[in-house]
């Protein structure tokens, strides 16, 4: 399987022109694009060759009074084929590895793939115990998830401290983001080590600032099936060049 570029945009662009003017700046064969929900019928529309996704998703299955939320299969009605869960920023939240398990369940229960995102904070970093808060976060989503399930699962390893619009709670950084791929990499080999314990089959992303300088040092890493990118794939112009750069 070819690499995968996924740009989550976040909380942005503003308007849905801007949206669209992005989508079709981004449209390739190996992206996918996840906008926030209310752009996503009209960046559907925009993508001719990329993929659709969505940055979240509510886990119950069926219509509801659940105000607020939007669901697996309403995602899928309007093309969504890939939703990403348990993002830092939703963490940062309050949302906890139970409910980031129901989450993966439901999009897997209608065929949506789930983007799994785990990762560290910097104190966790800084006290050797990334492996045990990265190994937590995934075994308490596998633990709950059916066999048909494996291979259709991506992990996003995106340490939070290497994420560049996340303020750090600790004013002085020890450790860079630069040095993040790298060291992402042995932590990735840790997972897939795990996953294979437990007879499972995931993909694994990498997220933290990824930009135009490193992306073709990401996706040389053989652990790695490709980048999921925040900052970098709302600046059209960069994000063309990164496609170009992992496409070559
Ligand atoms: P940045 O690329 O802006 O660091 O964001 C990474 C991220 O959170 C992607 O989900």
């Amino acid at each position: 399987m070819k690499k995968l570029l996924m740009a989550n945009w976040k909380m942005n662009p503003k308007t849905e022109k801007e949206a669209i003017r992005l989508a079709k700046a981004s449209d390739a064969a190996n992206v996918v694009v996840y906008p926030p929900f209310p752009f996503l019928p009209a960046v559907a529309k925009a993508l001719k060759k990329a993929t659709l996704g969505a940055q979240d998703l509510f886990w119950e299955a069926e219509t509801g009074p659940y105000t607020g939320e939007v669901s697996a299969r309403e995602l899928k009605s309007v093309g969504v084929e890939y939703v990403i869960i348990g993002h830092s920023s939703r963490r940062a939240l309050g949302e906890k590895d139970e409910v980031i398990a129901k989450k993966v369940q439901a999009a897997l229960s209608v065929g949506l793939v789930p983007i799994l995102c785990v990762g560290e904070v910097l104190e966790e970093r800084e006290a050797g115990r990334a492996q045990e808060v990265v190994d937590k976060q995934l075994r308490t989503v596998l633990s709950q998830l059916p066999l048909v399930a494996h291979g259709q699962l991506f992990v996003a390893y995106e340490p939070v401290w290497a994420i560049s619009t996340t303020p750090h709670s600790s004013g002085l950084q020890s450790l860079s983001a630069e040095e993040a791929p790298a060291k992402s990499v042995e932590l990735i080999r840790y997972m897939q080590h795990m996953v294979s314990t437990i007879q499972m089959e995931t993909k694994f992303l990498y997220g933290g600032s990824v930009n135009l300088k490193n992306v073709q040092e990401v996706f040389g890493y053989d652990e790695i099936d490709g980048a999921l990118v925040g900052g970098a794939s709302l600046k059209a112009a960069e994000f063309g060049k990164m496609i170009k750069e992992v496409s070559t």
